[in-house]
C-alpha cells in the first residue's frame, strides 16, 4: 500500500512530503479552531479537561477515517492543549521491536506517541506493545535461543494516539488497547467554507463568499483537498485575473484542472465509468477495478472509493462493488434495464 500519491492528482486526500511541511502553517493549533467534526470534539474537549484536571496522561486514543480529515491535526492538538510532548512516527518506519523500545523510552511522563498508519505496524511490534500500553512495561528479549535474556522496562506515563484510513485493519488486541475511538466524517460545504476562508486569511489572499463556497463545494469533503484547491486556485487568479478569487476565477480554475462540479476528477470518471462499460456495472471485486483502471487497490479503497460511496456512487455488496442509478445518471448514461438494485 502507498501512503504518499506518486502521481499527481489534486483532490487525492493523501499529502506529498513537502506539502506536509507546508500544511504545518495551515493547521489549527488549538481545538477551537479546529472545524467541523462536532461531536468529537466534545468529547475530546472533555477528555482534555479531565487529564489536565488529573494531571495525569489520557487513555489511548485511536482516530480513523478517510486521508486528510484532520487525524494527524487532532493528535497535534491534543498535545499542545496538554502542554506535553508529541513524538509522531508511523506504522511502516517501526520496523522491529527495537525500533520501537527506543522511540518508547525516551518518551518523558506524560507525552504522546502518535503512530500514523497504525494499521500497517508489523506484529512483532504489535506484541511488544500490548504490555507498554497496558501495564507500562517493555519487556525486550535480548539473544536467541536458550541464552536468550529478558530485561522488563519500566516506562513513563505516556498516551498512544493512533491514527489509520483502515480501522478494520487493526488486529483486535490492539484495538481493545484504545480507551477511545473516534471515526471522522466528510466535512459539510459550510465547514468546508468555514476551513478556506481560515486558510486564505493566513495565506493573505483575497477571496469572496461565492468564490469560497465554489471551492468548497467541490473539495470531496476534505479539508487537504479544500486547501489544496485554494492554493491552486489562487495562483489561477493571480496569473489570469486581478488575484482576487471570485466565482469566475474559481470555475475556471476549477474547469482548468478537470475538477467537476462536485469535486471529482478524471479518475474518479475512470473507476465509475470502467465499472459499467467493462463489468455493466458490476458487481466486480476490488482488484478487478484495480487492474482495469490501472491503479493500486489499496489506493482505490482508501482514497477513491470512500468518497464514491458517500456521494452515493457506489455500493459495497458481498460480491463486490456496485454502480448505482445515481451514477448512471451523473455520468449520463441510460439506466440498465435489468438493473435489480434500483
Ligand atoms: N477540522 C479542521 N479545521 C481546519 N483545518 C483542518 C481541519 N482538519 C484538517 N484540516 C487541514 O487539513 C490538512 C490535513 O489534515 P491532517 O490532519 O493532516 O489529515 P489526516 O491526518 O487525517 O490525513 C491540515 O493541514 C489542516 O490544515
Ligand atoms: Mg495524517
Amino acid at each position: 500500500m502507498k501512503d504518499e500519491k506518486d502521481t499527481e492528482r489534486i483532490v487525492e486526500g493523501f499529502a506529498e512530503p513537502e506539502e506536509r511541511v507546508r500544511e504545518n502553517a495551515l493547521r489549527p493549533k488549538l481545538l477551537s479552531d479546529y472545524i467541523g467534526q462536532e461531536s468529537v470534539k466534545e468529547k475530546l474537549q472533555i477528555l482534555i479537561d479531565a487529564a489536565k484536571k488529573r494531571k495525569e496522561a489520557p487513555e489511548h486514543l485511536l482516530f480513523y477515517g478517510p486521508p486528510g480529515l484532520g487525524k494527524t491535526t487532532l493528535a497535534h492538538i491534543i498535545a499542545n492543549e496538554l502542554g506535553v510532548n508529541i513524538k509522531a512516527t508511523a506504522g511502516p518506519v517501526i520496523e522491529k521491536a527495537g525500533d520501537l523500545a527506543a522511540i518508547i523510552t525516551n518518551l518523558e511522563e506524560n507525552d504522546i506517541l502518535f503512530i500514523d498508519e497504525i494499521h500497517r505496524l508489523n506484529h512483532s511490534v504489535e506484541e511488544i506493545m500490548y504490555p507498554a500500553l497496558e501495564d507500562g512495561v517493555l519487556d525486550i528479549v535480548i539473544g536467541k535461543g536458550p541464552s536468550a535474556k529478558t530485561f522488563r522496562i519500566n516506562l513513563p506515563k505516556f498516551t498512544l494516539i493512533g491514527a489509520t484510513t483502515r480501522a478494520g485493519m487493526i488486529s483486535a488486541p490492539l484495538r481493545e488497547r484504545f480507551g477511545a475511538v473516534y471515526r471522522l466524517d466528510f466535512y459539510d460545504t459550510e465547514s468546508l467554507a468555514v476551513i478556506l476562508k481560515r486558510s486564505a486569511d493566513i495565506l493573505g489572499v483575497k477571496a469572496d463568499k461565492e468564490g469560497i463556497y465554489e471551492i468548497a463545494r467541490r473539495s470531496r469533503g476534505t479539508p487537504r483537498v479544500a486547501n489544496r484547491l485554494l492554493k491552486r486556485v489562487r495562483d489561477f487568479a493571480q496569473v489570469k485575473a486581478n488575484g482576487v478569487i471570485d466565482i469566475n476565477t474559481a470555475k475556471a480554475a476549477l474547469a482548468m484542472l478537470e475538477i467537476d462540479g462536485i469535486g471529482l476528477d478524471n479518475m474518479d470518471r475512470k473507476v465509475i465509468t470502467t465499472i459499467i462499460d467493462k463489468f455493466k456495472g458490476g458487481p466486480v471485486g476490488i482488484e478487478t477495478i484495480a487492474v482495469a483502471v490501472s491503479e493500486e487497490a489499496d489506493t482505490i479503497e482508501d482514497v477513491y472509493e470512500p468518497f464514491l460511496i458517500q456521494m452515493g456512487f457506489i455500493q459495497r455488496t458481498p460480491s463486490g462493488r456496485k454502480v448505482t442509478a445515481k451514477a448512471y445518471e451523473h455520468f449520463g448514461y441510460k439506466k440498465p434495464e435489468n438493473g435489480e438494485l434500483f
